[in-house]
């Protein structure tokens, strides 16, 4: 483990389809570090889909259950946990991350987003008729709250290998 994450949560943070899960699990790799995706978390404390607990119970509760399962989650560091696009946004969680880890911000284009976003088509917030709107608008209310982030990490076209290298050589 590199001696500036020593006993830290890395955080990835960043909209839908930035790459969190797939880097943050290099990452983890890399590092022989657990690695923890909040989303799946929630659908295993929920025993159901995050589409169904908007479905079911609305944003707020799921909101809710984020913000806990994240605040749990980053006692077990060191870790790796990616988070769900939204998670960052809530002020207590933020600083719970900032006060247990370091957090990366993955910032990618809006073009490549929507191309990834698409192949998995079962983002209750992308439920609109214009999802890329949608996508811009989350930008415009979420980057400057991003960008609080420890680290930017702009991602454009490079493999997961090379970007997870990259995010490693930030973290020295
Ligand atoms: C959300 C992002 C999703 C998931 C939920 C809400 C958001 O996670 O938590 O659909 O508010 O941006 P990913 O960023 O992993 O898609």
């Amino acid at each position: 483990i590199l001696s500036s994450i020593d006993n830290q949560a890395l955080v990835f943070v960043g909209l839908m389809g930035a790459g969190k899960s797939v880097i943050g699990k290099r990452i983890a790799n890399m590092l022989g570090l657990p690695f923890y995706d909040s989303d799946q978390e929630i659908e295993k404390a929920a025993q159901m889909s995050i589409k169904e607990i908007f479905q079911i119970y609305g944003e707020a509760e799921f909101r809710i259950l984020e913000q806990r399962i994240i605040l749990n989650l980053i006692k077990k560091r060191p870790l790796v946990l990616a988070t769900g696009g939204g998670a960052y946004m809530n002020q207590d969680t933020r600083q719970a991350i900032h006060q247990n880890g370091i957090s990366i911000w993955l910032k990618v284009d809006l073009d490549i987003l929507m191309q990834r976003v698409s192949k998995r088509p079962t983002r209750p917030l992308l439920q609109t008729a214009n999802p890329k709107e949608t996508m811009q608008k989350l930008m415009e209310q979420r980057y400057p709250i991003y960008a609080k982030a420890n680290l930017t990490i702009n991602s454009y076209k490079e493999s997961p290998y090379s970007l997870a290298k990259n995010v490693i050589r930030s973290l020295q």
